[in-house]
């Protein structure tokens, strides 16, 4: 997961540390997409107790795995976990400049609801996205 983040993220990288923190904790979610051995893909759930609106915090599919519904299935499992966990929404922040995961959401369902300046660790902005699980 950690050699993942590094091929996929420049910046606000989960550590190898934060991965074994999240595996262990109760309001966190680590999902993973493997084939024959390899991981193509990872998503990450954060939950807070007596919240009813979970957050992904993470989502990534290996370069050579693209468009092939890594990402979606992903989307996908991480709202059927919310909504097991009884929550009625899913938020998320994206890059604005990332074009093709926000179309990745946008044809999920999510609606962008915000703007953050100066979000990310490097200055990059964020837009807020959100989906009803009701
Ligand atoms: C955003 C991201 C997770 C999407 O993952 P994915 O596994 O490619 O997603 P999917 O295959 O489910 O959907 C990608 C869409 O792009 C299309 N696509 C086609 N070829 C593609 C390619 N070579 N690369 C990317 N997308 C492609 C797919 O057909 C699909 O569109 P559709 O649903 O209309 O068919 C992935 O691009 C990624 O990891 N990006 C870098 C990290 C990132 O931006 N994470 C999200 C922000 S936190």
């Amino acid at each position: 997961m950690v050699a993942l983040e590094e091929r996929v993220f420049d910046s606000d990288l989960v550590s190898r540390a934060q991965y074994r923190r999240h595996l262990d904790s109760s309001s966190a979610v680590v999902l993973v997409a493997t084939a024959t051995g390899h991981l193509f893909g990872s998503a990450l759930l954060f939950f807070r107790s007596n919240a009813r609106v979970a957050r992904l915090y993470s989502l990534a599919t290996a370069p050579e795995a693209r468009g092939r519904g890594v990402g979606a299935a992903l989307l996908g499992a991480a709202e059927r976990i919310a909504r097991g966990r009884r929550c009625h929404a899913l938020r998320l922040e994206v890059r604005a400049a990332n074009a093709a995961a926000q179309r990745l959401y946008e044809r999920h369902g999510y609606r962008r609801h915000g703007h953050r300046q100066g979000f990310y660790e490097d200055g990059a902005d964020a837009l807020l996205y959100a989906k009803s699980l009701r």
